[in-house]
């Protein structure tokens, strides 16, 4: 396998936790992410899911360098980006851009939509002489299919999705070759979600993007997704080829989430097994020894509060695993058939498409500005 265009490893970012006003005492450390590893080849997508507060935008800020790590490795085609400074840190981070997640308070209000998507060019103005920027935003409108004629109009005079077009359009400016994108479509509504997903599926292929798609429901990344992570409190718990994720999860977190994904088909509908988690997420200044998910998993046993499990290829998958493409779960059960909490009948349906494809609706702008 090509060497990765980007490799994490043991990725952790801890926020203290401080007490008093004067003399702030370190009492103990928020663990927003806790030992995150993953490659991503150039040219694919990997999608990451997990519910909110599991540590998926601290991970998105540190890979584009927003946040520093308190620890690990992110190497950019070998190198380790958390080393450098100055222009060597610049060349990277100009490869590396991000689309935030809500593009109602991501753009300046104050700014034209050629100022904000022509922006990054002040930062690196090798890319785009001044001369030559305003055909460079108009044409960038076009790519993301607004109309380039829009050049001076203001964020409010857009509609959600549009809004997220300029955000993807600004992310595009400096020709990066990765884009992270966090919960690019979870503010917009599900119509228009699909649209923005097309347009970036489109995207990748005419800019040749690797992309890093962050999203809090399985269902919405399994059509751009080449494989998918899940991450829970802080860590990766399984992660795989986005087949092997929807159709054989092996982790009982991740088993958890798909059965809570939509089923168009009713009959579908009618066969598929519920579980459904009980307690709630653990805080991350409060992580359960051994495995994190052990206070949630229908699985536990006493070895689960005694032994952190690792990511590991599940026996089974071992034969067909080549490189970061195996299906990796961080289960000490992982190899148990046990699809369904015990007292629950036997899934029968599970080849059914756990989620209505989000390709259906056409990728049409619109151009409905106010
Ligand atoms: N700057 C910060 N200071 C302290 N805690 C933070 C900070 N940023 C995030 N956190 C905490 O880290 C955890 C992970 O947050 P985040 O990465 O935003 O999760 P997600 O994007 O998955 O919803 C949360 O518990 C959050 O409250
Ligand atoms: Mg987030």
């Amino acid at each position: 396998m090509a060497e990765p265009i980007l490799q994490v490893r043991g990725l952790v970012k801890h926020y203290p936790l401080t007490q008093g006003i004067v003399f702030r005492k370190q009492i103990g450390a928020v663990k927003a992410v806790d030992g995150v590893d993953f490659e991503l080849a150039a040219g694919e997508t990997l999608g990451i899911v997990g519910e909110s507060g599991c540590g998926k935008s601290t991970v998105a800020k540190m890979l584009v360098n927003l946040e520093k790590p308190t620890a690990g490795e992110i190497a950019y085609k070998g190198e380790d980006v958390t080393r450098l400074s100055g222009r060597a840190l610049k060349a990277v981070r100009r490869n590396i851009q991000m689309v935030f997640q809500d593009p109602y308070t991501s753009l300046n209000p104050r700014m034209t939509v050629g100022d904000i998507i022509g922006e990054p060019y002040e930062i690196h103005p090798e890319v785009a002489p001044k001369g030559d920027r305003r055909r460079k935003v108009q044409d960038l409108l076009d790519v993301v299919g607004l109309n380039p004629e829009y050049i001076n109009r203001y964020p409010h005079q857009f509609s959600g999705g549009q809004r997220q077009r300029i955000g993807i359009a600004r992310g595009l400016a400096l020709r990066p070759e990765i884009i992270v994108a966090d919960e690019p479509v979870s503010a917009l509504d599900v119509s228009v979600q699909a649209q923005v997903i097309n347009l970036m599926d489109r995207l990748q292929t005419e800019f040749d993007l690797s992309y890093v798609f962050i999203a809090h429901d399985l269902s919405i990344v399994r059509h751009i997704s080449d494989r998918v992570g899940v991450m829970y409190l802080g860590r990766i718990v399984e992660i795989g080829r986005d087949a092997e994720i929807y159709d054989h999860p092996t982790h009982p977190y991740t088993q958890a989430l798909l059965s809570a994904v939509p089923v168009p088909d009713p009959e579908a509908r009618e066969h598929r097994e519920r579980i459904i988690l009980f307690g709630d997420v653990p805080s991350p200044a409060n992580i359960p020894s051994g495995c994190r998910f052990r206070t949630r998993c229908w699985k536990a046993k006493e070895r689960c509060a005694l032994e952190v499990p690792l990511l590991a290829v599940p026996a089974e998958f071992r034969h067909e695993a080549a490189g970061p493409a195996a299906h990796d779960s961080a289960c000490h059960f992982a190899e148990e058939k046990q699809v369904v909490p015990p007292e629950e009948p036997q899934e029968e349906s599970k080849k059914e498409s756990p989620a209505e494809p989000v390709d259906k609706i056409q990728d049409e702008p619109t151009d409905d500005v106010k």
